[in-house]
C-alpha cells in the first residue's frame, strides 16, 4: 500500500482499490461493465442482456468511474443491425456484419459461432499491472475463448492477447484468430503506417481513414518487416501532434506474418483487430489443446505522441528488452570495413583500433566460418559454422584471447536460421530446408530459410550459439542476423502444412527461450538484413535492434526519428560508416542517439577526425545514461523544418542531451528561429555546453551561457545551426 502511495497520488491509488474490490466483489457491476484502468486511460467493456461483450470506451480516464456507464447513450450514430459492430471479440457466423476476430470450423463442420459472456477476473499481478481475463463460451458448442487484458498501470500501456480452447467431439478448424479487437468512436479517424524495403525502413504515410477495411499485413514468413511492420498509430478527429491530440499507438508482439485490419463501418466508428496472420494458415485444434495468440500492444494518449513515446520506452526498458536498464557495449565492427576479406592478421589490427578509438568491443562481422565451401561471399558457406581454416587458422578462440589481451571484448555475427544450397548442412540436411518437395528452389540472397518447425533444426540452431559460447566463454556480444523471407513455404517436418507459418515462429521463440534461459543477458543485437525483424516478441530477447543498413547519417536522422516513436535509444544499434557525405562529427553525432558503434576503418581517419571520436566516445560514456534512460524530445522535425531536433532528459531534470542537425541544403538554410526545448524545470537554471566540437574549433555559442527552464521551454534555444554548422550537440546541465 505504501509503495502504491508513493508511484500514484493518494486518490489515484483509492480509486483504483475501490475499482478493483467493487469488480473483485461483483460480477460485473449494475450496468454491467468491466472496467480496467490505467494512470489516464480507460478500458471499459459492457455486458448486454444476452451476455454479449461489448468495448464501449477505450480512452482518457474519468474522474468518476460510474461515469463509464453513462457514456453509450451520448453516441446516435445509426442502427448497428448486427448489435455486434462493437463486440470485444467479433465472432463469425452469426449476427456479424463485419470483420470478424475469429473464425472457427466446428468438428461437426458448423461456421457458426456466438460468444458469450461466463465469468471475469480482475488480477492485481503487482504494484503497477493490472490483468483483466474475460471468459467467453458459445452456447451451442463447447467452445471458449478468454480475453486477457493486461495493463500497465503507470506507463498507460495495454497487452492484448486471447486464448482459445474447446472440448468438442472431435477437431476445430481456427481459420481466424486475433488477438485483439478494439472499437474507437471519433468524428475522424488518421492512421500512421509504415512501408520500406531494404535501406528504407520505417517510410511513414499519415491518411484519413475511410470507410471499409484497410490492411497492414506481412505474408513473408522470415525478415518479416521488410516492406511493412506491424506498428502503426491512429489519431483521433484531427492528426496528432508531439504535444496534443488523441493517438492509439499499436503493434503486433509477433515476428512473424501478421495482420491488423483497420474498419470503419456505416455508423463511422473504428475496428481494429491486429494478430498473426491467418494467411495460408486455417489451424486444426484438437480438443483440450489451447491456442494462445501472441500479444497486441497499444496506448492511448490524449496529450500527443511524445507522451505516447516515453510511455512506451519506460515501459519497453522496464517489461520487454533484455536489460533494459543495464548498460550496452560500444564496438567497432568490420562489415563495412572488409566485408568477406579478412584474416587473423587484419582482424588483429582491427582488434588494435578498437583499443585506439576507446570503443568496448570489436565485432567480427559476416565470413568467419565454413571450409568445404568457404564464406567469401554471400553465396556460399551459410549453416557450416566452423571457423574457416584459411581465414582464422587459429580459431575464434585465438581472436577473443587477443581481443581479451588487448583491453577489448569480443562478438559475433551469426544467422544460425538459414543456408546457402551450397553448404555442407545443405548436403547432409536437404529434409531441414524449407522448400516445396517437387518445386524449383528460389532464393532471397542465395539462401533459403532452415525449418525450425522441426524440432532437430531448432537444437541445431540452439546448438550453433551454445557450442560457440562453450567454447570461447568470453564471447561478449552477437549479432543475429535473418537475411531471408521464406519463398515455396512447406516443412517437410510438419503433417499439416497450413500450421507452417505459426510452427516456424514457436521453433524460433523456442530457441531463442532456451538461449536466454542458459545466458540470460548476453548482448544480443537483433538484426535482419537491416530493420527487417524489429518487434517486441523478437525483443524480449534481444538487448538491441539493427534499425537499418542504411547507415548515411542524413537518411538516419529519419529513420531514427520514426522508430523512436515505438522503441527506445537504448536499443538502437547505431553505427558510424563510410556512408554518406557527412563529416565524421555529423556521423558520430547522429549514431550517438542511441547505442554508438562504428563500422569504418580506422586507420583511414585522419589525426583530427580521430582525436575527435575519441572524445566523443568520452562524451558519449558520460551521458549515455541520459540517452539511453532519459526521457526522449521529438523537438523539430526533418519532414518539416531544415534542422532536426531531439533530446533527452533524464529523470532529475538536471541533465540534457540536445541533437541538432541540419537536414537541408538550400541557401542559407539553417536555425533560423531557437528550439523550443521541452521536459526541463521550469525553475532550474541550466549551463549549456556544445560538445563533440572537432578538435581546434570552438563553439559558436559561447561558452557557459546559462538561461532558466523556463526560458528554454518558452523562448528556447538557438543552436547556430548552419552549413558549417551542420551538427551540434549541446550538453544543459542544472546549475546548483
Ligand atoms: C546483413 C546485415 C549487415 C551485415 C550483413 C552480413 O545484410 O544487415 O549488417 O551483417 O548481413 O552479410
Amino acid at each position: 500500500m505504501k509503495t502504491l502511495l508513493k508511484l500514484y497520488n493518494r486518490p489515484t491509488v483509492l480509486l483504483c482499490i475501490a475499482v478493483c474490490m467493487f469488480l473483485l466483489l461483483n460480477k460485473v457491476n449494475a450496468q454491467q461493465q468491466l472496467v480496467v484502468e490505467t494512470s489516464n486511460n480507460a478500458l471499459v467493456l459492457q455486458q448486454d442482456t444476452a451476455r454479449h461483450m461489448h468495448m464501449v470506451y477505450l480512452g482518457k480516464k474519468l474522474n468518476n468511474n460510474k461515469s463509464y456507464t453513462q457514456i453509450q447513450s451520448q453516441y446516435q450514430q445509426g442502427t448497428d443491425y448486427s448489435g455486434s459492430l462493437d463486440a470485444a471479440y467479433t465472432a463469425a457466423g452469426t449476427t456479424n456484419l463485419a470483420e470478424p476476430a475469429i473464425t472457427v470450423v466446428h468438428a461437426d463442420g458448423n461456421r457458426s459461432l456466438d460468444l458469450r459472456y461466463v465469468s471475469h477476473k480482475l488480477e492485481r499481478i503487482d504494484d503497477n499491472i493490472v490483468q483483466l481475463s474475460v471468459e467467453l463460451q458459445d452456447p451451442v458448442y463447447a467452445f471458449r475463448v478468454t480475453l486477457y487484458y493486461k495493463a500497465y498501470v503507470k506507463e498507460d500501456v495495454i497487452e492484448q492477447w486471447t486464448s482459445i480452447s474447446h472440448k468438442e467431439k472431435g477437431s476445430v478448424v481456427l481459420e481466424k484468430y486475433a488477438s485483439a479487437n478494439l472499437y474507437l468512436k471519433a468524428g475522424s479517424y488518421y492512421l500512421t503506417q509504415y512501408h520500406g524495403d531494404w535501406a528504407k525502413e520505417m517510410q511513414p504515410e499519415t491518411a484519413p481513414v475511410t470507410h471499409g477495411i484497410k490492411t497492414l499485413d506481412s505474408k513473408l514468413g522470415t525478415r518479416a518487416n521488410l516492406f511493412q511492420p506491424s506498428v502503426f498509430m491512429i489519431s483521433l478527429n484531427k492528426t496528432a501532434t508531439e504535444d496534443d491530440g488523441d493517438v492509439l499507438y499499436g503493434a503486433l508482439e509477433y515476428s512473424g506474418n501478421f495482420r491488423t485490419d483497420i474498419e470503419l463501418d456505416h455508423l463511422n466508428n473504428l475496428k481494429i483487430l491486429s494478430g498473426m496472420n491467418n494467411y495460408a494458415s486455417p489451424y486444426t485444434l484438437t480438443p483440450g489443446e489451447t491456442f494462445v495468440t501472441p500479444s497486441f500492444v497499444y496506448l492511448f494518449s490524449s496529450s500527443g505522441k511524445g507522451n505516447a513515446s516515453r510511455k512506451l520506452h519506460r515501459w519497453a526498458r522496464n517489461y520487454k528488452i533484455v536489460d533494459g536498464h543495464g548498460t550496452r557495449l560500444t564496438l567497432l565492427n568490420n562489415w563495412e570495413a572488409t566485408y568477406f576479406d579478412f584474416n587473423e592478421n587484419k582482424l588483429a589490427g582491427l582488434i588494435r583500433d578498437t583499443r585506439k578509438l576507446g570503443v568496448d568491443l570489436f565485432l567480427l562481422d559476416d565470413g568467419w566460418f565454413a571450409n568445404k565451401y568457404p564464406r567469401n561471399g554471400d553465396v556460399a558457406g551459410l549453416g557450416d559454422w566452423q571457423e574457416n581454416k584459411q581465414k582464422l587458422p587459429n580459431g575464434i578462440g585465438a581472436l577473443v584471447t587477443e581481443a581479451t589481451n588487448t583491453g577489448v571484448k569480443f562478438g559475433i555475427w551469426i544467422e544460425p536460421e538459414m543456408v546457402n544450397p551450397k553448404s555442407e548442412l545443405y548436403e547432409k540436411h536437404p529434409d531441414w530446408v524449407i522448400k516445396q518437395p517437387s518445386r524449383a528452389e528460389y532464393y532471397f540472397r542465395n539462401q533459403l530459410v532452415l525449418d525450425l518447425a522441426n524440432p532437430k533444426v531448432q537444437d541445431f540452431v540452439f546448438g550453433v550459439i551454445d557450442t560457440l559460447l562453450r567454447k570461447n566463454p568470453a564471447l561478449a556480444y552477437l549479432k543475429w542476423d535473418c537475411n531471408a523471407v521464406i519463398y515455396n513455404a512447406h516443412s517437410s517436418y510438419l503433417k499439416n502444412q497450413s500450421h507452417f507459418y505459426i510452427e516456424y515462429m514457436r521453433g524460433l521463440y523456442n530457441v531463442l527461450a532456451r538461449v536466454r534461459a542458459k545466458y540470460a543477458t548476453l548482448p544480443m543485437m537483433l538484426c535482419s538484413g537491416g530493420g527487417g525483424r524489429v518487434d517486441y516478441a523478437a525483443l524480449q530477447y534481444f538487448t538491441e535492434y539493427w534499425p537499418s543498413d542504411n547507415t548515411d547519417p542524413l537518411e538516419r536522422i529519419f529513420i531514427q526519428w520514426e522508430y523512436s516513436y515505438f522503441y527506445p535509444a537504448i536499443s538502437s544499434s547505431n553505427h558510424v560508416t563510410d556512408w554518406g557525405k557527412q563529416p565524421i562529427k555529423f556521423r558520430t553525432d547522429v549514431a550517438m542517439m542511441g547505442k554508438l558503434g562504428f563500422d569504418i576503418v580506422v586507420s583511414h581517419l585522419s589525426e583530427k577526425e580521430l582525436a575527435y571520436c575519441q572524445q566523443a566516445i568520452k562524451n558519449y560514456n558520460q551521458y549515455k545514461n541520459v540517452i539511453w534512460q532519459g526521457d526522449q524530445y521529438r523537438l523539430s522535425d526533418p519532414r518539416t523544418n531544415e534542422v532536426a531536433a531531439v533530446s533527452y532528459v533524464n529523470e532529475r531534470r538536471d541533465t540534457a542531451v540536445v541533437f541538432n542537425y541540419l537536414v537541408s541544403n538550400r541557401y542559407e538554410a539553417g536555425s533560423k528561429l531557437p528550439v523550443i526545448l521541452k521536459g526541463l524545470d521550469p525553475a532550474k537554471k541550466y549551463r549549456v555546453e556544445e560538445i563533440n566540437l572537432m578538435p581546434g574549433t570552438t563553439s559558436a555559442l559561447g561558452a557557459n551561457t546559462i538561461y532558466s527552464g523556463d526560458f528554454l521551454m518558452n523562448i528556447g534555444l538557438n543552436p547556430l545551426v548552419n552549413s558549417g554548422r551542420s551538427s551540434v550537440v549541446l550538453v544543459l546541465t542544472a546549475q546548483p
